[in-house]
């Protein structure tokens, strides 16, 4: 098992309840028992637009106040960030690009000191979408990749299911439950073994993509229901 201690699930669906958070719900129950998890849904939250302050604000960045303080807290007690996204336009929802956006702005803090109390903790993704192939999700997995990176973060793992328009639709993928089960306990850090049929592992990047059907979704429109 993987020394995952204080779990941050940063939910960013435009629907609760939906298919990723089920999944990232199967993967918890799975976390060791004496793990923490904090659930945040990004719509509970009052946020502010990031301002660009760095250069006509002076490089100075207004201490956060309210949910965002909160937020801030939540994310430096974390010692595991992981992102529920739904795949919205091959990318993280409008949500939770807001929470990146502000990283940017606490960096500018110097009392919190941002870049280095991120640094080592690890960030995964947790994701679904309605739409083969799987790897139309390798442009977000590389986005966070970066993040991580240049956050210092560690990298840890992303789970991909394929086959979620209906609500809870991912429950009867038996694949994506299944590798729920290991998610936390594996990651990329340690050895992965997939079958071509179930799974891709990207270059470097070690994500598990699992179809629900493969071929099932294949051409059909990314907003139309089943
Ligand atoms: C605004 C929007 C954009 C979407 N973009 C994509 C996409 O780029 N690729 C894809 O496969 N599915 C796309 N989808 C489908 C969702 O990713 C999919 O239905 C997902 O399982 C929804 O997750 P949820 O049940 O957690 O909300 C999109 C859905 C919405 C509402």
């Amino acid at each position: 098992m993987s020394d995952v201690q204080k779990v941050l699930f940063l939910l960013g669906s435009a629907r609760r309840g939906g298919n990723t958070e089920l999944l990232a719900r199967s993967a918890a129950e799975h976390l060791p028992a004496d793990a923490e998890q904090t659930w945040i849904h990004m719509d509970d939250l009052q946020l502010p637009a990031m301002v660009d302050t760095r250069i006509i604000g002076g490089g100075t960045y207004p201490s956060p106040i309210g949910d965002e303080r909160a937020l801030l807290t939540a994310t430096l007690d974390a010692t595991d960030v992981v992102i529920v996204s739904p795949l919205y336009w091959y990318n993280l929802t409008s949500r939770l690009k807001l929470y990146f956006e502000l990283w940017m702005g606490w960096m500018l803090l110097p009392e919190v000191q941002f870049k280095d109390r991120m640094r080592g903790k690890k960030l995964w993704l947790i994701t679904t979408m309605s739409d083969e192939p799987a790897e139309e999700a390798d442009f977000l997995i590389g986005i966070l990749q970066h993040s991580a990176g240049y956050a210092r973060m560690r990298w840890a793992g992303a789970l991909v299911a394929v086959g979620g328009t209906r609500m809870g639709r991912v429950l009867e993928n038996e694949n994506a439950l299944l590798r729920a089960k290991t998610f936390f306990s594996s990651g990329v850090e340690s050895e992965q073994s997939l079958t071509e049929t179930d799974a891709a592992i990207v270059a470097g990047g070690g994500h598990i993509a699992v179809p629900t059907k493969p071929g099932l979704f294949h051409g059909a429109a990314h907003h139309v229901e089943e």
